[in-house]
């Protein structure tokens, strides 16, 4: 019989809507660098680890090649330091619609949580938010090698749960998160738009849309 016992989270973009923030501050870096981004960019970024991020940015301004290492670092700190004052505020306010009832009614039914974010800003958010506590396991994106779309952050995930990955759904809004999913064997749950998730069967516009039992069921 098959019967899903765990629920894997992306953070950005699914519990609540920091892509924006994220955006803003590579935004903000790229002006200071003396070019422009567009949010044409954003899906681009989504899911992806700072560094691979910073790449894509400096490669819209022609200066991918401009910087060392070293240097590049710096950059990502930079970017960092910017994103962290735009959610240095956020409190449960800032959960996306429908997380916490979702969260709540997985516990009641016994589904297992975990959270698979590359952001190393995840686990301040958590607790920011007041959710870590509906967490079996975070993830802590620094023990994982390859980002997504590789599956290992999930395949982690997965292991440190104690469950078999066919028996997992990923909630992901990033392409990249869910081919990261769909490679693991798990099943996905794309959150926002059908057509930028068009590698995806079942995309919602919120987690509020979600039934805990139909992910039962799936
Ligand atoms: C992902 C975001 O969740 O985390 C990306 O979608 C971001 O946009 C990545 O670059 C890494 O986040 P952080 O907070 O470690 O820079
Ligand atoms: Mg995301």
């Amino acid at each position: 019989m098959k019967m899903i016992e765990a629920v894997i989270f992306d953070m950005d973009g699914v519990l609540t809507e920091t892509s924006k923030q994220h955006y803003l501050a590579w935004k903000q870096l790229a002006e200071d660098l003396g070019f422009e981004i567009t949010d044409k960019i954003n899906e681009d970024l989504k899911g992806i680890s700072r560094l691979e991020s910073l790449d894509i940015v400096l490669r819209a301004g022609n200066m991918v090649d401009k910087f060392t290492d070293c240097e590049k670092n710096q950059l990502a700190d930079r970017k960092n330091l910017i994103y962290q004052s735009l959610i240095k505020e956020f409190t449960k306010e800032n959960l996306s619609v429908g997380a916490l009832e979702l969260l709540i009614a997985l516990k009641n039914s016994n589904i297992k949580i975990a959270l698979a974010s590359v952001s190393k800003n995840a686990q301040f958010l958590l607790e920011a938010m007041e959710i870590r506590d509906y967490f079996d396991v975070v993830v802590d994106p620094s023990e994982v090698k390859n980002g997504k779309p590789a599956p290992d952050i999930f395949l982690m995930a997965a292991q440190k749960l104690g469950v078999e990955p066919r028996n997992c759904v990923g909630i992901e809004d990033a392409y990249a998160g869910v081919e990261a999913i769909k490679s693991a064997g798990m099943k996905p749950i794309g959150i926002g738009n059908k057509e930028i998730l068009n590698n995806c069967d079942i995309v919602y516009k919120n987690l509020g849309e979600i039934n805990t039992n139909f992910i039962i069921s799936m």
